[in-house]
């Protein structure tokens, strides 16, 4: 068991795991590779993760009693997805660390708190306002000019959540649709391209920063990842340099990654912030075949208290998403030379839902 303060665990020591999703799966078994056990937290019981870890609680993120059970259970808890209630967060860090820190869950929760959060550091995103009503989305949208994109402030994922608002439509009627009280209205951005960051923080304050890696988004849903990103070492530094100043800003402790926009500048092309995710992403997937330590392992040692690793990439990398009936493929892709296939365990392939991923690695010396 660990103190509230510094967490140093030793192998065999149990991390919780909230969540029970291909995150908490994959977390849950670079865990094991370095010799710690994993009880997962989550109330779906067909939760994929479950596979993997020999205890697992099933049960309401508000259920009070199963959450005091499992925190006994385990000395150190984490998360693999941002909307862990604030109530449960504050059941369990009252018993046990949790990591990253609960006040983190509260700035990248709400997309205004965390976007007003990047401006205050001085970093750049699409111009946004407030909206919370047809008045304040017709000032917002006499503000910014269209297109632009309405977003709902909490919940949000893969696109969901989010309109884009063009000239001629009818401001009371997209309110409507967005069915929420409030939302952020953001100028479109003609991207270049998408990049991400994935950048892990130990409690000590030591970043270790991925290679750039290159997105491409089909129907709002991360399709290809691509590393390294097609931009200047220039701009791949200023990239990080973001990354890392959001890190320490938050006092974070694990893996995070931060999604910007590239767009063209008078100076040459920039780098905008999109959005932060308080746990490991989709887009740093790559890292499990094309890096020395993948980012579920950089994030198990950072709340582990144990020092991060200095990744190295394999080679140029491309990770392509199996999404909803992709999966179907499954067996022609074990069959391609050099791709790694991951399947998550899920039951049936709806649209849109993420069923596994491939990742090609192109050694740097082949040809
Ligand atoms: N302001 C914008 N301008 C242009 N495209 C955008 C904008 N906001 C989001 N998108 C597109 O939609 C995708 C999903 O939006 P995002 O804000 O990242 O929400 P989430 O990933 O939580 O669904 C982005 O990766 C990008 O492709
Ligand atoms: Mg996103």
């Amino acid at each position: 068991m660990t103190a509230l303060g510094n967490v140093k665990l030793k192998p065999g020591d149990t991390i919780g795991i909230l969540g029970g999703g291909q995150l908490g799966r994959m977390l849950a078994m670079a865990a094991a590779r370095l010799g710690l056990k994993c009880q997962v937290f989550s109330p779906d019981p067909d939760s994929p993760a479950f596979d993997v870890v020999l205890n697992a609680t099933c049960a309401e993120y508000a259920d009070v009693e199963a959450l005091e059970l499992f925190a006994n259970d385990v000395d150190v808890i984490t998360y693999e997805f941002e909307n862990v209630p604030a109530a449960t967060a504050m059941v369990l860090a009252a018993r046990r660390p949790v990591l990253p820190a609960q006040k983190i869950l509260e700035t990248t929760q709400d997309r205004l708190i965390e976007k007003n959060f990047v401006k205050r550091l001085g970093i750049d995103t699409a111009d946004f306002a407030d909206v919370s009503s047809v008045e304040t989305l017709q000032s917002a949208i006499a503000r910014i000019a269209l297109p632009a994109v309405i977003k709902t402030r909490r919940f949000g994922y893969d696109g969901k959540g989010q309109a884009i608002v063009r000239e001629g439509d009818d401001p009371s009627r997209i309110w409507e649709e967005l069915g929420t009280k409030s939302a952020i209205l953001e100028a479109f951005v003609p991207f270049e391209r998408e990049i991400s960051v994935i950048a892990a923080r130990s409690a000590d304050g030591h970043v270790e920063c991925y290679d750039v890696t290159e997105n491409e988004h089909r129907d709002h849903i991360l399709k290809f990842s691509r590393v390294p990103a097609a931009i200047s070492d220039e701009l791949a530094g200023q990239a990080r340099a973001v990354a890392e100043r959001i890190a320490h800003a938050l006092d974070y402790v694990g893996v995070l990654a931060v999604e910007l926009f590239v767009v063209a500048g008078n100076g040459g092309p920039r780098v905008l912030v999109n959005e932060i995710a308080p746990r490991v992403h989709n887009s740093g997937h790559w890292t499990l075949d094309g890096a020395s330590i993948s980012q579920f392992e950089q994030h198990i040692r950072a709340i582990a208290g144990w020092p991060l690793g200095k990744p190295v990439r394999h080679g140029q990398v491309t990770m392509t998403n199996l999404i909803g009936d992709d999966i179907l493929d499954y067996e022609q892709w074990l069959t391609v030379p050099g791709a790694t296939v991951h399947l998550y365990g899920k039951g049936a392939p709806r649209p849109g839902r993420k069923m596994g991923h491939v990742t090609e690695v192109t050694p740097a010396n082949s040809k």
